[in-house]
């Protein structure tokens, strides 16, 4: 049975010849990876395309990502990427307790383009539909459309998704996996020995309850559950490079990626968002420093 589950995590992510087949395997595992020979903007724009093909209904240009796009994280000389998902959706208002906006790209692609000389800087996933499965269905259940304050904004961490109600939309971003702790964030994330721990502290806490909730303490506590446990399973998922040309594509609803410290500045990538024909909403515009395609 153990060596079931451990075959099964190192073959995530799975590896496709092409990139219909990278889209079949994100599609049901959450991500893939694919190789490309040449991964200039134009060659990895044209793999994105063939990768969504007819579900797509809008995406980016690709968009060059360098160590100074990587500030969230960056300690001393080291870089270092919380696990997130990316999202330039930004929840819009408190009125009525309604929350708006919820246009992550549903799809992500990352090609390597400049790797770290040092060899560091590995890219991890975190499945959160395996994250969700491993707290207690009583918070798992209350996660749903619950809301939460997060750095000021109303937000939710979960969100159904009226598209498709498998296709649930997890919104984690690097703020959130820094939170675990004040002192030793790193530790606690990429320290596999160390179990991570978020404590909800109601003073200095990044997150904190909705004003309007029934049960600010029930919030906090499914919160803690959802969060170390993500971190938990991110401690123990595959490492693997972003060498030049190799991509990973992700279900950015259900996958979690982020970045092992790095000291490189050239080290660069190219990143693709896409929304296919099962995302909540397509963004009235692409965002600062993006275009769509
Ligand atoms: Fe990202």
């Amino acid at each position: 049975m153990l060596l079931i589950v451990i075959i099964q995590i190192s073959l995530f992510p799975k590896t496709a010849s092409t990139p219909r087949e990278a889209f079949d395997i994100t599609k049901r595992y959450g991500a893939a990876l694919l190789k490309l020979h040449s991964y200039d903007s134009e060659s990895v724009l044209y793999m994105a395309r063939e990768f969504m093909g007819p579900s797509l209904l809008a995406l980016h240009k690709p968009k060059y990502i360098g160590s100074e796009d990587n500030v969230v994280g960056r300690e001393e000389s080291n870089i270092i990427v919380p696990h997130h998902c990316d999202s330039i959706g930004e929840y819009k208002s408190y009125v009525n307790d309604s929350v708006y906006v919820e246009e992550a790209p549903d799809y992500i692609i990352l090609c390597g383009n400049n790797p770290d000389s040092y060899g560091s800087g590995e890219t991890f996933l975190a499945d959160l539909r395996v994250a969700m499965d491993r707290i207690p269905h009583y918070y798992k259940r209350h996660l749903y459309d619950m809301n939460i304050v997060n750095n000021g904004k109303l937000e939710r961490l979960v969100i159904s998704n009226p598209k498709n109600s498998d296709h649930t939309c997890h919104r984690i971003n690097q703020g959130i996996m820094s939170s675990f702790s004040k002192n030793s964030t790193i530790d606690l994330i990429y320290n596999t020995e160390v179990l991570p721990k978020w404590k909800y502290d109601s003073k200095s806490s990044y997150i904190q309850p909705s004003p309007y909730s029934k049960c600010p303490l029930k919030d906090m506590n499914a919160v803690e559950e959802y969060i170390n446990s993500i971190a938990y399973v991110s401690s123990t998922s595959h490492r693997f490079l972003l060498t030049p040309g190799m991509c990973v594509t992700i279900d950015n609803f259900r996958i979690t990626h982020g970045r092992e410290p790095f000291s490189d500045l050239t080290r660069s990538l190219w990143q693709v968002w896409l929304w296919s024909n099962e995302s909540i909403n397509i963004p009235s515009n692409a965002g600062e420093g993006r275009a769509w395609a």
